[in-house]
């Protein structure tokens, strides 16, 4: 069995690979070549948190695995992680583990390079202008996907805390001084949306963090956060303006997300609006942007099938550059 912490992986993979892995997994999971159960919450109510148990398997590569991932909003106050987690890698020819993975990095990797792929498919191709909601844990992999797949000129940042906005936009600058993005932080959502061509939306918030009236014909915005049914990350206006909305799971983000589950249940919007998954425009089942002016939204849950791709290409790079601790029971 290997162990590949946080250093090992960002040796061996990059965002661009994480970019390929994903895509073959929104496409596996849309031509329904991989079995992804919804997966187990458990609550702990007195730390407002949640562990999720995300198991899944993918046939083609002979891989399967559970990543277990908690979300304890108040985990920040003692310098752990909100949203700590362990990816666990099964080879799926024995049912052995092959490989346990630092699941934090791998969701800050792949949701980031998630909604890369999607900004790739569906922003526009002259998008200059991005803002980014939220600057926690997965902040600054989202920030790095979107200047991987568009050649931005400014991204406004904005979060809650002045303070932490700040440190955060220090921290993408010394990171990310290849891109040539100028990296702004700002005093309100308002101003880091208007006149924004791509939005990325990625807090813990349960209430709307932009007005959707704002948003630019010809934006595309990628929601991340919200995850349960009283979570609400985007506001009905954006909703109901969206002339395509995506998903990774259509099903899932339909189970979980109250950005969805409430305009839906007020009757302030239909089941018809919901365009479909991306992996079917991965496929060509599906066009996606068709017009310069069209609203494109994407929202992702995060599934399974995204963690056993990634794992296993990571996998299958650290064996062959012979990376990570080798451990037996
Ligand atoms: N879709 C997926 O696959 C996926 C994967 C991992 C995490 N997530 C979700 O992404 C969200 C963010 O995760 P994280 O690890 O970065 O969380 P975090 O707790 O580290 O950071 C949360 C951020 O949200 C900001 N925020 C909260 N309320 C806000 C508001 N009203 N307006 C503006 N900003 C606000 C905070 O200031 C902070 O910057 C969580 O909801 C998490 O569950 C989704």
């Amino acid at each position: 069995m290997l162990l590949l912490t946080k250093q090992d992986i960002q040796q061996i993979f990059t965002m661009q690979d994480a970019l390929e892995a994903v895509k073959q997994a929104l496409r596996i999971y849309s031509e329904g070549g991989s079995v992804v159960p919804l997966r187990v919450n458990l609550s702990a109510p007195n730390y407002e948190g949640q562990t999720l148990f995300m198991p899944g398997y993918v046939a083609a590569l002979d891989s399967m695995g559970v990543k277990i991932v908690s979300v304890f909003p108040h985990n920040s106050e003692q310098g752990l992680p909100s949203v700590p987690a362990t990816m666990v890698l099964i080879d799926g020819t024995s049912g052995v583990v092959c490989c346990i993975l630092d699941g934090t990095y791998l969701t800050q990797l792949r949701t980031g390079a998630t909604t890369g792929a999607a900004t790739d498919l569906l922003a526009r191709s002259d998008a200059k202008i991005g803002a980014l909601l939220g600057t926690g844990g997965q902040a600054l992999t989202q920030l790095e996907a979107l200047l991987t797949v568009r050649n931005l000129t400014e991204v406004r940042i904005f979060s809650r805390s002045r303070e932490r906005t700040q440190t955060f936009v220090r921290q993408a600058q010394a990171k990310f001084s290849k891109f040539k993005a100028l990296l702004r932080a700002v005093e309100t959502s308002a101003e880091a949306i208007t006149n924004a061509d791509i939005i990325t939306t990625v807090t813990t918030s349960c209430q709307p963090v932009f007005d959707g009236r704002l948003v630019k014909a010809g934006a595309h915005i990628n929601g991340v956060g919200s995850y349960r049914p009283d979570m609400q990350e985007l506001d009905e206006f954006i909703v109901q303006r969206a002339d395509k909305i995506f998903f990774d799971s259509q099903k899932a983000a339909l189970a979980e997300a109250g950005d969805f589950i409430i305009p839906l249940t007020k009757g302030t919007i239909s089941a018809a609006k919901f365009t479909g998954e991306i992996g079917q425009v991965l496929l060509n089942n599906l066009p996606g942007r068709e017009t310069p002016e069209e609203i494109t939204l994407f929202k992702t849950v995060g599934i399974s099938v995204l963690d056993i791709v990634t794992a296993h290409h990571i996998y299958q790079s650290a064996l062959k550059q012979d990376i990570g601790q080798k451990f037996v029971f």
